[in-house]
């Protein structure tokens, strides 16, 4: 089964609302922990309208389990990645994503393959101090082809549109729409896999659609977060993050 990276960005999402302390972030992290996450994640975009860069130094700090951190490819990212790193402290992985002011949520793959020389740079440092680089990627071979050409260690494939595919089937597996979904994040996979990097894959999963994901052959982890915090409501985030591990297993 693959390793589960919880995302708890809507944690401080929270917190913002009344720009105060709580929820603290870094107390849900030790949650998720408790239910079985083997990854946590958060994504400091450059507006910090959710994470900010003290959650981020706290995480480092005292994190159990591997931090990832998701960043746009800026200098500034870049320094803050390094900076912890040299302190002996995570991130031990940086998810690089494409950031926009007005979106949501990650709304698409990075474009690797448009802007591979400056991402190629920024890769290289972080790898050199030793932090594990995945390229959130859509499931596009030229974009597989330009993740390895930049340096990447690992893929992350944007599963956005396999999850609109299985909410439009209503979860039917026999759906056409469906399959091919599902069939195009298979096929990045085995591109990824035999590109010599890691195929991890995020985005929309939820307790209905993770386990075909789960269980492609040979996916290394998944990066989950509004499905996880929004069920965290009902049932706490540790035992929210148990439920996905069982969802994961199909148990
Ligand atoms: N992976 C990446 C790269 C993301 O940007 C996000 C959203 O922050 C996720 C995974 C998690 O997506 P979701 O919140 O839909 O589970």
């Amino acid at each position: 089964m693959p390793l589960l990276g919880v995302n708890i960005d809507h944690v401080a999402t929270i917190r913002q609302a009344r720009r105060g302390d709580e929820p603290d972030p870094v107390r849900a992290a030790h949650e998720a922990e408790m239910g079985g996450a083997d990854i946590i994640t958060v994504h400091l975009r450059e507006d910090r309208r959710h994470i900010n860069d003290g959650d981020v130094e706290r995480l480092a700090a005292m994190l159990g389990v591997r931090l990832n951190l998701e960043m746009a490819a800026t200098e500034e990212m870049t320094e803050i990645a390094l900076r912890l790193r040299a302190l002996g402290r995570g991130p031990h992985e940086c998810a690089l994503v494409p950031e926009g002011r007005d979106e949501i949520t990650t709304e698409g793959g990075l474009d690797v393959a448009r802007n591979a020389a400056a991402i190629g740079r920024v890769v290289a440092r972080l790898s050199e101090a030793g932090i594990r680089c995945s390229a959130f990627i859509d499931a596009d071979p030229a974009q597989i082809d330009a993740a390895k050409r930049a340096g990447f260690a690992m893929c992350e494939v944007h599963t956005g549109p396999y999850a609109r595919a299985f909410a439009a089937a209503g979860g039917d597996a026999a759906d056409a729409g469906l399959t091919r979904a599902i069939e195009q994040v298979a096929d990045a996979g085995r591109r990824i896999r035999a590109a010599g990097m890691r195929f991890n894959a995020g985005h929309g999963l939820n307790y209905q659609n993770v386990r075909a994901v789960a269980s492609l052959v040979g996916i290394e982890e998944l990066h989950i977060g509004h499905s996880i915090v929004s069920r965290a409501v009902y049932t706490g985030l540790r035992e929210a993050v148990v439920q996905m591990k069982a969802a994961m297993a199909g148990v």
